[in-house]
């Protein structure tokens, strides 16, 4: 393979404004200029100087110890993820402040002070301590709708030392059974429905589907949310069980390197992998960022849109913010519900002064128009954060216009759930932003672009974005499943982190990340492994063979495209058919973000002569295009024969 083509070259530039840097954290360039040279020559000071962003129990020995592939940062130093939190404010004064703004997809609302948050989470803690049994070290798994209790839940967990897995909400019972049973969870954090698009989403009922599968699962904590659902074996009343508990708890002191949370996200093969982060090195990493990148004041009101499902829940809505006392907003519901303002209408009234939404967001209500944000003041806000995908310069012309008013930077943050915190983004009161870069690496953050020799690629050359130093919060390994861990990130590169994103560097060193260059396909943001989508086609009956690939969509991002072959040709069934009830099974097997917006069912798939799907071919079809390129090792010379009603 060569080197990847660099086709968006994208020129306008955008100045901080001096009212912003004049206030900002960082405002002064020549200053940041200075710490930035620095940090690159020496991450292990920087990363150092930056742990005083959090308390610790006892300071660490050495900063780092790097035996490639494992990382462990500030050996010997203890802390406690909720203490951070919670205690450390309340000590500072802050149990008035209020630390979670609940909105309700009916309108309702509910605020949380840090004093209430700090008791419940004590309460819960004491629950999962004194009548659940759980030690530190032991597994839980989160499976909740956006209310304050999933922040309780993880807070409750962190105070403990047991090792929190959320799962996504949206996901189906057998995507529950396949994390819960990896991680061997003693307990199940839940509610019996959550709410989106007016509707019951049935959380218990999902659960309880598959709870014969799951005998690691000896709790199954409920938070009622409905007077009428009856609690049955195993299951336990969330408010009965906490009401008895008293509102303190002791909270231990942790080993750094102690892991916090597990989080599983979809690779390349089989199975998702169980991402594990650590407690210290991950605090310190979404702290010192948060607060850069996001220029956080005290005054501020941060809304992170995403699910606490996932990675940009945790770091950017729960540990990276509460850790500095920040007041945060929590929406439960669907963006378009009831109205297409319903969004601005949440900036208005919580008077949210930072925003952190995904491109495949801001493209929906660009498309919805721009009459619904003009009918909100907008007033409020001062930041633009987008996040989980490559931002595309339309859409970030019109989030800077349409929703910043012309007044607001905006940061593109690039990242991973391995990587634990943001690596690539402006810094806001000093970086020049060009829209669809994420400009430059955070300090301390050595990323490069290189060819496939893993030589540095020159400038607007394509290439592999790769990381070439430890940061404290990369990920610490793959659960149960080294080889995987190795595999996946550091035998492509020897020496450097393998992100398995292509990019490019401009000639003033600005990254453009392009997407991913392993069969991941990036959905709405959420990264779904093509493998997974495929082995749950395969799992129905009526197919023989499935491959999955995607096709780029002007508001998701990427749409899945399936190709299957039907088991003989004995189909009591019309095509239509088969293909609603295979889109009606991918969803039970993963959830409705891996349905497949497009099946083409077809006799035989284009393969190698080794046997290999020819998946560029594929992608070709998928975009309706002929497909190009070579074809020489086609053993089957007719590409592909659609089968149609
Ligand atoms: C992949 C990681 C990081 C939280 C959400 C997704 C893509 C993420 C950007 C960005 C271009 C981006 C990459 C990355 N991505 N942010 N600002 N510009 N691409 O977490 O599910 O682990 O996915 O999302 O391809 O590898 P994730």
């Amino acid at each position: 393979m060569g080197s990847i083509d660099t086709v968006l070259f994208e020129l306008r530039t955008f100045e901080p404004s001096r009212t912003f840097a004049a206030e900002a954290h960082i405002g002064n360039r020549l200053e940041y200029d200075t710490i930035w040279r620095q940090a690159q020559a020496d991450p292990v000071t920087f990363w150092e100087e930056s742990a005083r962003n959090i308390t610790w129990f006892s300071r660490w020995k050495r900063p780092l110890i790097w035996k490639e592939p494992y990382a462990q940062w500030f050996e010997g130093g203890t802390t406690n993820a909720a203490y951070n939190c919670l205690d450390r404010h309340l000590k500072e004064g802050l149990g008035n402040k209020t630390a979670i703004i609940w909105e309700g997809e009916d309108g309702s609302s509910q605020n949380l002070s840090y004093q209430a948050l700090f008791e419940k989470v004590c309460q819960l803690s004491n629950v999962l301590e004194v009548k659940f049994g759980l030690k530190p070290g032991d597994t839980a798994a989160i499976y909740m709708p956006l209310v304050p209790e999933a922040i309780i839940a993880m807070l409750a967990c962190a105070r403990i030392g047991v090792v929190h897995s959320v799962i996504f909400g949206g996901f189906s019972g057998p995507a529950i059974r396949d994390r819960v049973q990896d991680a061997e969870c003693k307990v199940i954090l839940t509610a019996d429905v959550g709410y989106r698009r007016g509707q019951e989403i049935e959380l218990l009922k999902t659960i309880d589907s598959v709870m014969p599968e799951m005998p690691t699962v000896q709790n199954v904590l409920v938070l009622k949310r409905k007077t009428d659902t009856v609690l049955k074996e195993k299951h336990s009343d969330w408010n009965l069980l906490v009401d008895q508990e008293a509102k303190t708890h002791f909270p231990k002191p942790f080993d750094s390197e102690h892991p916090l949370f597990l989080l599983y996200t979809s690779g390349t093969t089989g199975k998702p992998k169980g991402i594990i982060h650590s407690t210290g090195g991950y605090l310190v990493g979404v702290s010192t960022t948060a607060k850069w990148i996001f220029d956080l004041k005290t005054t501020d009101v941060f809304w992170c849109t995403a699910d606490i499902g996932w990675i940009t829940g945790h770091s950017y809505v729960v540990y990276g913010l509460l850790s500095h006392g920040a007041t945060i907003v929590l929406y439960e519901g669907a963006p378009f519900h009831p109205h297409p303002g319903r969004f601005w209408e949440i900036v208005d009234k919580h008077k949210v002064s930072i925003l952190y939404t995904a491109p495949t967001a801001i493209r929906a209500f660009m498309r919805a128009g721009d009459e619904h944000p003009r009918k909100y003041q907008l007033s409020t806000l001062r930041l633009l954060g987008s996040v989980g995908e490559p931002i595309n310069p339309e859409a970030w012309m019109w989030y800077h216009t349409e929703i910043g008013r012309g007044r607001c930077p905006i940061v593109d943050t690039w990242w991973q759930t391995e990587t634990g915190c943001i690596l690539i983004s402006p810094i806001p009161g000093v970086t020049t932003t060009r829209p669809g870069s994420a400009t430059k690496p955070f300090p301390g953050i050595l990323a490069d672009v290189v060819n496939e020799e893993g030589k540095s690629c020159s400038p607007n050359e394509g290439g592999y974005l790769v990381i070439k130093h430890p940061w404290p919060s990369m990920l610490r390994g793959i659960y149960k499943n080294p080889e995987r861990y190795k595999e996946a990130y550091w035998t492509k590169f020897p020496g450097m982190y393998f992100t398995g994103d292509s990019a490019h560097r401009d000639d003033r060193g600005y990254f453009w990340i392009k997407g991913r260059v392993d069969d991941v396909i990036n959905v709405s943001g959420h990264r779904l492994g093509t493998m997974e989508v495929e082995s749950a086609l395969v799992s129905h009956p009526a197919v023989a063979e499935a491959a999955v690939v995607g096709r780029p969509d002007p508001i998701k991002g990427q749409a899945l495209v399936a190709f299957v072959t039907p088991r003989g040709d004995e189909t009591k069934v019309s095509v239509k058919e088969l293909v609603r009830e295979l889109k009606e099974h991918v969803s039970r097997e993963i959830g409705a973000i891996a349905r497949p917006d497009e099946i083409k069912l077809t006799r035989t798939l284009p393969k190698t002569r080794s046997g290999k799907i020819m998946r560029r071919l594929l992608k070709d079809l998928a975009e309706g295009k002929e497909p190009t390129g070579d074809t020489t090792t086609l053993e089957n010379q007719a590409l592909i024969e659609l089968i149609e009603d």
